[in-house]
């Protein structure tokens, strides 16, 4: 058999199994899983390992927040995810009061195909004026959307009956509804209330958003998920107390997923100690937590409570956090980790103890593709997209916004040390990253 790629000796690494093997690639496509592959164009894996192209299913790039729009854009966003070994990220589409959905998912889709170096997809945000729309539910998931997402929080919040009209459509047209799982009104009212009191720092914001709202969104959004017969996914799980609520209805035979990200797993609320916009730049929604409850989602990562671990990839500049300075709740909400991402979950999750290998796998790559239905994507298997990593399982990378390539120019992670960094990162067959070098062509990325 003839290829246009192999990779060499590697010890590939899948959710279920570490073997050695070459891969064979043509097309695009892996043709080969064997024993001494042949080839003219050989990448040498001798002591390294090979993952699936790692996938991110939340990010927000050149997302319109508020007053602002988050820093990265498709190119520059894309182009750091690669550096860190994703190649498939999922963003997100909101249409104008105005606009149907599908040609809200055109414009977005256009602009991600100009930009982005690797593949994506895209959810549909049902915002509070779409209520209106939701029989064009199903022809935003014919086009090419299959899971929409809601909002308990922010200005884009629905309300229960919403979010029941909401699910009822998603259900109907085969999608699957995703959730950001906030109590809002008691959040404000808490929020309200310590700012009056004079409160404003940063570590009133977690302060302000405690556990048990945070339980008691993610409890009351299954609820409603299993009335209206629906699958229901959260997002961004940042403390042992909603993980127990997944736990619990999923014994309960509910069909509830839940996915987690590096800010909750490689930070805690010190974060806030830091003097003047730096002590503010880590806020993000849910809130980052205390070190127990990062050991304790560690823990239930470990014991496969959680599904994904995804990076909610937010930024905005320190000059725009900085303008909110003046109380915590001004400060535009969301942190970088989309570069990060897999290499800090290999060095805190594997290289510590907490999960196994093949778990790193199944949370950053099969999992992920598994449920949102990337059918070619997330594993490493013949017939697959030729989307892999060359990983240096004892490579130290220390975080800096120097040794990363987001735009921010921050990031909260600085003087973090990790040990595991990708080498090389491939895109259906094509090394899109090599030894700290971009080689891609900008607008390479299919909408998936
Ligand atoms: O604070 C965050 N996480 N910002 C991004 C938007 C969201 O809530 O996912
Ligand atoms: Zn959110
Ligand atoms: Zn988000």
């Amino acid at each position: 058999m003839s290829y246009d790629l192999v990779i060499k000796n590697g010890t590939l690494v899948t959710a279920s199994s570490t073997y050695k093997a070459d891969i064979g690639i043509k097309n695009g496509r892996i043709i080969a899983i064997a024993e001494k592959l042949e080839c003219d164009k050989i990448v040498d894996a001798t002591d390294r390992l090979v993952t699936p192209g790692a996938i991110d299913t939340h990010v927000h790039l050149e997302m319109p927040i508020g007053k602002y729009t988050s820093t990265d854009d498709f190119y520059t966003g894309t182009k750091a995810a690669a550096f860190g070994g994703t190649t498939t990220i999922i963003d997100f589409v909101e249409a104008g009061e105005n606009q149907t959905l599908v040609d809200a998912l055109e414009e977005r889709k256009s602009k991600a195909e100009s930009r982005s170096i690797i593949d994506f997809g895209l959810h549909m945000t049902i915002m509070p004026h779409d209520i209106k729309k939701l029989n064009q539910v199903q022809a935003a998931f014919d086009a090419g959307c299959k899971s929409f997402k809601i909002y308990m929080a922010y200005g884009n919040k629905l309300n229960d009956g919403e979010i029941l009209l909401a699910f009822e459509a998603i259900g109907e047209a085969g999608g699957l509804p995703i959730v950001h799982a906030e109590n809002w009104d008691a959040i404000t009212t808490l929020i309200d209330k310590n700012i009056k009191e004079g409160n404003t720092g940063p570590e009133w914001h977690t302060k302000s958003r405690p556990a048990i709202l945070e339980a008691e969104a993610v409890g009351r959004v299954i609820d409603l998920a299993t009335y209206a017969g629906v699958p229901v996914h959260i997002f961004h799980i940042s403390c042992p107390e909603a993980i127990e609520r997944v736990k619990n209805a999923r014994i309960q035979g509910h069909y509830v997923t839940a996915e987690t990200c590096p800010q909750y797993l490689c930070l805690t609320d010190e974060v806030f100690e830091a003097e003047g916009v730096e002590g503010a730049l880590p806020i993000c929604s849910p809130p980052i937590r205390g070190i127990v409850d990062q050991l304790e989602l560690w823990e239930y990562l470990s014991s496969e409570s959680f599904h994904t671990i995804s990076s909610d990839h937010c930024p905005f500049t320190l000059k725009e956090k900085e303008a909110g300075m003046e109380a915590f709740n001004k400060v535009p909400g969301g942190v970088p980790s989309i570069e990060m991402r897999f290499s800090s979950i290999y060095s805190r999750g594997v290289r510590d103890g907490f999960i196994t290998v093949n778990q790193w796998v199944d949370l950053c790559c099969t999992t992920p593709a598994w449920l949102f239905g990337l059918e070619s994507k997330g594993d490493i298997q013949v017939g697959k997209d030729a989307d892999l990593v060359v990983f240096n399982p004892s490579k130290e990378v220390e975080l800096s916004r120097e040794s990363l390539h987001e735009e921010a120019g921050w990031t909260p992670y600085k003087d973090q040390k990790i040990t595991g960094w990708p080498e090389v990162t491939i895109s259906r067959g094509e090394i899109i990253v090599e030894n700290g070098k971009c080689l891609a062509e900008k607008g390479r990325g299919q909408f998936i």
